[in-house]
């Protein structure tokens, strides 16, 4: 069965309503990122990085998958998928999709401080002070802050290097190591890029870029 690996960033999810980073009113330009998605910012001002993730972990449980999520689902019918996303929201998932990897780690996920191995799903969707893992220390949110390490990204490199097609959606490639993964897909492989903008990337190969939103573009690469 040939192979679609989906690389997505936050575009994938504009059109359930969740902000992207980068785009004009996008959520960097609300927050800065070292006051709320760093361990600096978390050993300062923990409590302001807890909110920050509360309120988009409140946000996503009133977002619903959006037809570019449905398709890229329906594609497992056809195709052996395989997702690599930058998203820390599970929409995918709620699409249907089976293999989704998170680079960034999960919106709706603690981990312990003292060991990263103790990851816990939220329940309730609010994580505080005092919230505490089975060693008794502090849970923070599950994910990957700037500055830290991208644990993912060896098997990211790995299934990116099995794809006979990859899909780029809705990420501006601008978040290294997640955006050098384009370099490690063999030339030989068609690349199709869904995005309403032109990300710019240097990776030479047979690239095809639609210019729409992911799910328009979706809809051309559906097999229905
Ligand atoms: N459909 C498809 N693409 C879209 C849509 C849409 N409806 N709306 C916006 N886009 C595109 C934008 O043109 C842009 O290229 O989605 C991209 C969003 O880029 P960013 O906001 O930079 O998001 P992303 O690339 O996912 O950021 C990568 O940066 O802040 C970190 O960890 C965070 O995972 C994130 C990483």
């Amino acid at each position: 069965m040939k192979s679609i690996v989906v690389f997505s960033g936050a575009g994938m999810s504009a059109e359930s309503g969740i902000m992207t980073f980068r785009d004009m009113g996008g959520l960097w330009e609300r927050y800065d990122v070292t006051e709320v998605a760093s361990p600096e910012a978390w050993e300062k001002n923990p409590q302001l990085v807890m909110d920050f993730y509360n309120q988009r972990r409140k946000q996503l449980l009133q977002c619903e998958p959006n037809k570019g999520h449905t398709l890229i689902a329906g594609l497992e019918k056809d195709y052996d998928v395989q997702i690599i996303t930058q998203n820390v929201d599970d929409l995918h998932e709620r699409a249907g999709s089976t293999k989704v990897l998170h680079l960034h780690g999960e919106l709706k996920k603690a981990r312990s401080t003292v060991d990263e191995s103790l990851v816990y799903t939220l329940k309730g969707g609010e994580l505080k002070l005092g919230d505490y893992c089975e060693k008794g220390s502090q849970l923070r949110p599950h994910i990957v802050w700037f500055g830290e390490a991208v644990p993912a990204m060896d098997q990211a490199i790995s299934l990116i290097q099995q794809g006979d097609m990859v899909v780029v959606v809705g990420t501006s490639l601008q978040v290294y190591p997640a955006a050098g993964l384009l370099n490690f897909i063999k030339k030989t492989v068609p690349i199709v890029v869904i995005d309403p903008d032109t990300p710019k990337f240097s990776a030479a190969g047979n690239i095809t870029a639609i210019r729409k939103k992911a799910s328009e573009g979706l809809q051309s690469l559906s097999t229905d």
